[in-house]
């Protein structure tokens, strides 16, 4: 129950603790250490003290840690999603699909572990540069300080602890504060492979001040970040000279083209894209844009669909919604609808407060763009749905938007289609298909106040290694 640090390889005991409470009832999950900065200095010099040991390791060996993992995570699937069930409110199902992408990323990581190189340069192209060989290796960058959000506990660690060991880096990981209790059962399979002790360090706590100290720590030579864009910004502006990585918010939306069918298929998807894990998601589907021949079907047809959205315990298979992370949360969503009902958008389902934990899966249209549930990212299960007669226009609303993190488009018109994936200002361009559509090699990262830098395994490990040249006098 009274949880521990993971430093250098050992497990060791905090001095404060605060208690960790499912989101979904007053069950207390166990007792968290709130790690000092002296506990913090300590996991960073064991991360830096592992470089060596790292270092020495052949791209194999890595390798073979993360495959070593990946039976870790294969072994232990259903337990580890019921973590999820407990500490992140996941509902099961969502949460095994969870586990099976983190198999998915630290298997991508084993086997982009043997592909990291550089290139040979013909540097005699220009004067002088004559009667020399030229190449670029791609060196570990360090110790890299990890800061991940409770929405994907397991997965998006994996999206920077499976390239940091991939490139032979040692980390420190803060993961979110909500959902500490993925983060020491990594700390435990970790524990059990071929890893050097002190090559990843797990330090859990409350509040900015440890996140805050690990960026500027001048030990800690890259930073990467998943969280609000309100945070990462901060971050970003102390960490210095630092690479930094930054995964932030979006309020990503789609354009249901004229002529589109609209199937099952793809009313299920659109579905599962705005209420996939209570909206809770990055690229969550938050704005459709639908043309105005297909508006009306759209939504008595998406209407139906919500409808049957099974509400309950995220430990019950058959749960799609359950509780949000935080009761302010609810209370937020709720401010932010009847806002936009105020201001003239039209109440198709939901809107209403199920429980102190639990809001209902909403659909809204006819939302002015300057409305919270549509300009903000709600991260809840809202979805708005707007009309538009002019594909241009609908273009014009998707970038009206601070962030750009992914969008997607349904046409049967192959020019607007890729009409569409030059003209939208975002990170990736989901041709039929919903915005939350995520594999996990894709590069991955947003433009705007969505991000900065990529991850998918092969571009985080491009942001977690230093290119050096070599040059050889013949
Ligand atoms: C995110 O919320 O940023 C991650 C989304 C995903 O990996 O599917």
């Amino acid at each position: 129950m009274r949880k521990k640090l993971y430093i250098n390889g050992k497990w060791l005991d905090g001095i404060n603790h605060v208690d960790l409470i499912a989101p979904h009832s007053d069950v207390l999950l166990a007792e968290v250490p709130l790690a000092t900065l002296d506990q913090l200095e300590e996991a960073i010099m064991s991360a830096k003290n592992a470089r060596d040991e790292m270092e020495k390791l052949t791209a194999f060996e890595r390798s073979m840690i993360l495959e070593q993992l990946v039976e870790q995570f294969k072994v232990n699937r259903s337990r580890l999603a019921e973590i999820l069930a407990l500490e992140a409110a996941k509902p099961l199902k969502a949460a095994l699909g969870e586990i099976d992408r983190t198999i998915a990323t630290y298997k991508i990581a084993a086997e982009e572990a043997k592909r990291i190189y550089g290139e040979t340069l013909p540097l005699d192209a220009v004067a002088g540069g004559e009667g020399r060989i030229t190449y670029t290796v791609r060196e570990p960058i360090g110790v890299i300080g990890a800061i991940t959000p409770f929405n994907f506990p397991f997965n998006l660690v994996a999206h920077k602890v499976g390239p940091a060991i991939a490139a032979g880096n040692t980390i420190v990981l803060k993961p979110a504060s909500q959902t500490p209790l993925s983060a020491y059962a990594l700390a435990e399979m970790l524990d059990q492979t071929d890893l050097p002790k002190g090559a990843f360090n797990l330090v859990t706590g409350k509040g900015s001040e440890i996140g805050d100290a690990l960026v500027k720590h001048a030990d800690v030579k890259a930073i990467t970040f998943t969280g609000s864009p309100e945070v990462g910004i901060s971050l970003k502006s102390k960490a210095g000279l630092k690479k930094v990585t930054l995964e932030l918010g979006s309020n990503s939306a789609l354009i249901i083209d004229e002529g589109v069918k609209l199937s099952d298929e793809l009313i299920n998807r659109c579905v599962w894209g705005a209420f996939i894990y209570n909206g809770q998601v990055c690229i969550s589907l938050q704005r459709i844009y639908v043309h105005e021949s297909l508006t009306e079907e759209f939504l008595s047809k998406m209407k139906i669909a919500v409808e049957k959205l099974i509400v309950g315990s995220p430990l019950d298979l058959k749960t799609d919604i359950s509780a949000l992370i935080s009761k302010k949360d609810v209370f937020r969503i709720d401010q932010w609808v009847k806002n936009s009902l105020e201001d003239g958008a039209r109440l198709i389902t939901g809107g209403n407060v199920i429980s102190e934990r639990i809001y209902s899966p909403t659909i809204l249209a006819n939302v002015s763009n300057t409305c919270e549930v549509s300009c903000n990212e709600v991260f809840g299960p809202v979805v708005t749905v707007n009309s538009f007669k002019d594909f241009d226009e609908a273009i014009i609303e998707v970038n009206n938007s601070r962030y750009g993190l992914q969008a997607g488009i349904f046409t049967e018109n192959l020019h607007r289609a890729l009409y569409a994936t030059k003209k939208l200002q975002v990170g990736g361009v989901l041709v039929n298909d919903v915005p939350t559509f995520r594999v996990d090699l894709m590069p991955y990262g947003g433009v705007k106040e969505s991000g900065y830098g990529r991850e998918g395994i092969k571009y985080a490990i491009q942001e977690m290694t230093e290119m050096k040249l070599i040059s050889i006098k013949m």
